[in-house]
């Protein structure tokens, strides 16, 4: 177990020792910034938070102002707030509408979106990972006759750092009288000239047939999830969920923190352009070392490694020299698991190639 010592960044003190960090998913290095700390200290002046629930004294302005701070990011009138992206999957199966027969689930998808499927004590089946056209077969099969199917994916897979057909995905969908519901939890504040996500991306608005998700403790340095919506439909999603009116919200200091995040992403577009050069360069590097990474603006990249145990000496020497870099079985992952890199938008050129360098070096 890796113990962290330091907020993420591109320096990251880990085990007492301060690394090169490529493991993380804090990508424009918010966590440690010291307007978002600030902020968050300052939000303790009203406690740690409330002491209920939504739906009775629950909210305060902090929590209203990160909402309203969303819905501006993400250009609608209202976004749902609640304590963690992992309920992502649980507010998108309940927030999509009209009523749905069955729920169609990328194989890869993350466990949020399995979680959240499962809870509606509907059927679940799964499609093959980013391929509407096997969609289209298991709903053709799966589905009453004239039943609606939620569809249920990833915007940007955390693994491999892939991005999900949406375009195709929502034709199916809608072609059904369905809905496509994206866990965007690495696609926020990071895809799309507004940096809306993986929507923002391919050009798409949220509506009626397709709501997504995010996080705030990736890209935003902050904890919590979110559902940017029409007015009318998050209101009853926060009448409906029994998750929003039967938690504690978001803790006070972290939405303070959370909002300073939203605004920090909102003014400065431009280290969209710096993560978005960093993941290039990463990219590039890594596939003229022979690693078959994913060609997309994500500035995820991973790769598997045959024997397994190679994988763990790769990242063993690594860290030897200095570097960190994650190794994990995780969604979509083969069962051996994956090595995975990810950069900052904070992270220098000579950074990332110290990392292409020392890699070439270790294989
Ligand atoms: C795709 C995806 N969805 C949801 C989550 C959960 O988000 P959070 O950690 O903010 O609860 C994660 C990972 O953390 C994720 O990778």
């Amino acid at each position: 177990m890796f113990v962290m010592q330091s907020a993420p960044g591109p320096e990251t003190v880990i085990d007492g020792r301060t690394f090169l960090y490529f493991a993380g998913t804090g990508y424009f290095g918010l966590h440690g910034h010291p307007d978002v700390v600030r902020a968050g200290i300052e939000g303790f002046r009203m406690g740690t938070h409330a002491a209920t629930t939504r739906a009775g004294f629950g909210t305060n302005p902090v929590l209203l102002d990160l909402e309203r701070r969303l819905a501006a990011f993400f250009g609608t009138e209202d976004a749902v707030l609640y304590p963690s992206g992992y309920m992502s999957g649980l507010f998108l199966s309940r927030a999509a509408e009209p009523a749905w027969e069955a729920a169609f689930l990328d194989e890869h998808a993350h466990f949020s979106l399995k979680d959240g499927a499962a809870a509606s004590g509907k059927p679940v089946i799964y499609y093959r990972h980013a391929d509407p056209a096997d969609l289209e077969d298991k709903m053709a099969s799966g589905l009453p006759k004239g039943g609606r199917p939620l569809v249920m994916t990833d915007g940007v897979f955390p693994t491999f750092g892939r991005i999900a057909p949406l375009p195709d995905l929502l034709d199916a969908a809608a072609r059904r009288g369905g809905v496509l519901a994206v866990d965007d939890a690495h696609g926020v504040g990071v895809l799309g000239p507004h940096g809306r996500g993986t929507l923002d991306h391919f050009g798409l608005e949220p509506g009626p047939a397709l709501i997504a998700a995010g996080t705030l403790s990736k890209a935003f340095g902050g904890h919590g999830g979110f559902l940017p919506l029409a007015r009318a439909r998050a209101d009853r999603v926060r009448a409906a969920v029994e998750a929003y009116a039967g938690t504690t919200p978001t803790p006070t200091p972290i939405a303070a923190a959370s909002a300073k995040g939203v605004e920090l992403l909102a003014a400065h577009p431009e280290w969209r352009d710096d993560l978005r050069r960093n993941a290039a360069r990463l990219k590039s590097g890594l596939r003229a070392l022979g690693l078959p990474v994913d060609d997309s603006p994500v500035p995820i990249a991973a790769w598997a490694l045959a024997p397994a145990s190679e994988m763990k000496r790769v990242q063993d020497a690594l860290f030897d020299r200095g570097l960190a870099l994650a190794r994990l079985v995780y969604a979509g992952s083969p069962s051996e698991g994956v090595l995975r890199a990810t950069v900052f938008s904070t992270h220098t050129a000579a950074q990332i190639d110290r990392l292409l360098d020392e890699l070439k070096r270790v294989l």
